[in-house]
């Protein structure tokens, strides 16, 4: 089991080292054939899991229903963009193929620059840090799931979000961020639970500012 962290100070799952080499070399040695450049490039876990930058992927189901819905929301030929979501632009990808609608990956982690032109790198401690290419208010819909369950780390998420957003948000972070989410960008808790490939400690939820499907169904 892993634990997903309240803080940025005690941010990395509790296993010692050694065990959470051992866990990384495992993982590794089962990918050895994925090919992050080859045809299965936006297979989930292409890029494996590292959890010193907080890596936890959603289960295939939950990734397909969240590029489903970033879809639906930003209607036909709309732009996309995921803030530290990378699942749901490699589902998205998978889903639509590289000529549909326009779909960013803002990511930390350079491991997803295979993505090329749609890779933006990016470090929430600088939010507004981003390439002129990218303008105000230029995406339909927003989706983000910030790597801490701090109100430092969201308050800075928020901004990036708020920047590129033309109104949809979606969020997925901890149910403890309830409050905060709200009180910073004005979304509600949704029904639908997302899953990860592997269980967290603290409880997960999506959250929107909008009428979306995620509240129809628990
Ligand atoms: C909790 S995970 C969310 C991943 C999501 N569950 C998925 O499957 O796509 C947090 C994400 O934040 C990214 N991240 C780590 N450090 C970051 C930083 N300083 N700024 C922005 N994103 C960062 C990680 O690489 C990771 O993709």
């Amino acid at each position: 089991m892993c634990e997903m962290s309240d803080s940025e100070d005690d941010g990395v799952p509790q296993l010692s080292s050694h065990a959470l080499a051992a866990l990384q070399e495992f993982y590794a040695e089962q990918r050895q054939h994925a090919d992050p450049a080859g045809d299965d490039k936006y297979n989930i876990g292409v890029i494996e899991e590292n959890w010193q930058l907080s890596q936890f992927w959603y289960d295939q189901e939950t990734a397909r229903r969240l590029a489903e819905e970033a879809g639906a929301a930003a209607g036909e030929g709309g732009r996309i963009a995921c803030v530290s979501a990378p699942s749901v632009y490699q589902k998205l990808r998978e889903l639509q193929g590289e000529a549909a609608s326009s779909v960013y990956i803002f990511e930390y982690d350079t491991r997803f620059a295979v993505y090329g032109e749609e890779f933006i790198f990016y470090d929430y401690h600088n939010p507004m840090d981003l390439p002129k290419k990218i303008a105000a208010h230029s995406f339909d819909i927003v989706i983000a799931d910030p790597p801490y369950l701090s109100e430092e780390c969201l308050r800075k998420t928020s901004e990036t979000i708020k920047y590129l957003t033309r109104g949809k948000i979606l969020l997925c972070t901890g149910a403890v961020m309830e409050e905060v989410a709200a009180k910073l960008l004005g979304v509600k808790m949704c029904k639908f639970i997302p899953k990860h490939t592997r269980t967290l400690a603290n409880e997960f939820r999506c959250y929107v500012n909008y009428e979306s499907g995620l509240d129809r169904e628990l």
